[in-house]
């Protein structure tokens, strides 16, 4: 492996803390790009669960170096926190294997206050956010008024950045959303203080990433959250705000396109969704229930149920299609054991057309209609199962009538949660 993507082909939650960590084994480099700590990978290694919202899950392997580059919404706070409790539980987090870049944009206290704020007036329109900041802050980052990692290093440089967002924030506060304004000279403190613990881990973390390749290092790119989340790409305006997949890459780390040698996918055998917006394979029903019952499918991060639905291969080819995905990873695929019948998603009605292929520029994305295959289930525990000759005659008419229908091979399985539960097939 010289450098590899791996990103979400759904709507985030594919199970990609698992796969990243197990593939980190092979890294020399493991790198976060976007997205900030709405995200949560969980990671299990024996009797030990691991849910990291921020710091790449290659910390988890002694010897890597985990890079948060520049196009991550840091939560400085959340990440020194990230940091203590991984020490806390005998993981060594040292400037040898975390590097944080000098330009990644800081979420703030008035980024998570307005995210909360935000939503409320949004009524109806709610997106269902985290509530961690992050279009917030990258609102600030396109509007150029957001602080970077550097801004925090330099008291002065701190001081002028800060006084100036909080100066329009606090406005906003007070006049328009009937809320307390938060105290300049507080926030100053907290986050020179935060920025001095920040400091040893802080690098440009770019050029780090280029000279690592030019050595013949090998890079793992962590996508988190999912394609269908892209801000470009998605279900806007029900998506989150950075760009989810491979795509995100060149400007979210500093590393060039054409050098990402490989691109994969991760997509569960079904599929779930958190928060508000379109998802045409929801199941409502009894199906829905046991999905999210045998899939524990509540958020690492917020806690919240996720909504539940059967596999849309619409859905996952155009997130592969989209990132020129090199084939993909169907993870979870024990969860559908007790299933007597599986339905998959196969094409979509719009506007009373038949049609193969997402449609970008329908406004009205809540009005799709799946049209599904059904196949028999195989009602067999597969967890144990490690080789592909060995699955029951059923899971692998279903795992290769799916990897026809996206139309992208399918280079590996995950059969359970722990580190081992997988099947190769091809990577
Ligand atoms: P935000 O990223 O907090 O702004 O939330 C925007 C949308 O993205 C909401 O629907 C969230 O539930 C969703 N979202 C954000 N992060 C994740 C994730 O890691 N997994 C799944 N959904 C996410």
């Amino acid at each position: 492996m010289a450098s590899l993507s791996v990103f979400g082909a759904q709507w985030g939650d594919e199970g990609k803390g698992k796969i990243i960590d197990l593939l980190a084994r092979d890294a020399d480099f493991v790198v976060r790009y976007q997205g900030g700590s709405n995200a949560g990978h969980t990671v299990i290694v024996g009797e030990e669960k691991y849910v990291l919202h921020l710091i790449p899950s290659g910390i988890l392997h002694p010897g890597k170096i985990n890079v948060v580059a520049n196009g991550v919404a840091l939560d400085p706070l959340t990440f020194m926190d990230e940091v203590d409790g991984l020490r806390e539980r005998g993981i060594s987090v040292e400037a040898s294997n975390l590097r944080l870049s000098t330009s990644a944009h800081v979420i703030l206290d008035h980024h998570r206050k307005l995210d909360g704020l935000a939503e409320t007036w949004r009524g109806v329109g709610r997106i269902g956010t985290t509530g961690r900041g992050i279009g917030p802050c990258y609102a600030d980052k396109a509007s150029r008024t957001g602080l970077r990692v550097a801004d925090l290093l330099e008291s002065k440089r701190c001081r002028e950045r800060l006084s100036a967002a909080l100066l329009e924030k606090n406005a906003l506060f007070t006049h328009v959303h009937d809320a307390d304004a938060l105290d300049l000279e507080e926030q100053i403190e907290k986050y020179e203080a935060v920025g001095e613990r920040l400091r040893p881990f802080v690098c440009d973390t770019g050029a780090l990433l280029r000279e690592a390749h030019a050595e013949g290092k090998s890079l793992l790119f962590e996508g988190a959250q999912g394609v269908m989340l892209d801000i470009d790409h998605g279900t806007y305006p029900y998506v989150t705000s950075s760009n989810t997949g491979a795509n995100g890459i060149p400007s979210g780390s500093g590393f060039p396109a054409r050098k990402v040698d490989r691109l994969v996918g991760i997509a569960k055998s079904y599929c779930t969704r958190v928060g508000e917006g379109a998802f045409p394979s929801e199941d409502q029903g009894e199906a829905g229930e046991s999905l999210a019952r045998e899939g524990h499918e509540f958020g690492s991060t917020t806690g919240r149920p996720r909504r539940c639905g059967w596999f849309d291969s619409v859905a996952v080819r155009y997130a592969l299609e989209l990132n020129g995905a090199d084939g993909w990873i169907m993870t979870k695929l024990d969860i559908l054991d007790s299933f007597e019948t599986i339905r998959v998603g196969t094409s979509y009605v719009v506007d009373g057309e038949e049609r193969m292929t997402w449609p970008v520029g329908c406004t009205d994305l809540e009005a799709i209609e799946v049209q599904y295959e059904e196949l028999s289930g195989w009602q067999e525990d597969i967890s144990a199962v490690r080789r592909y000759e060995d699955l029951p005659a059923a899971t692998r008419a279903y795992v290769e009538w799916v990897e026809e229908r996206v139309g992208a091979p399918i280079l590996m399985l995950s059969v359970g949660p722990e580190r081992e539960q997988v099947i190769p097939r091809g990577l």
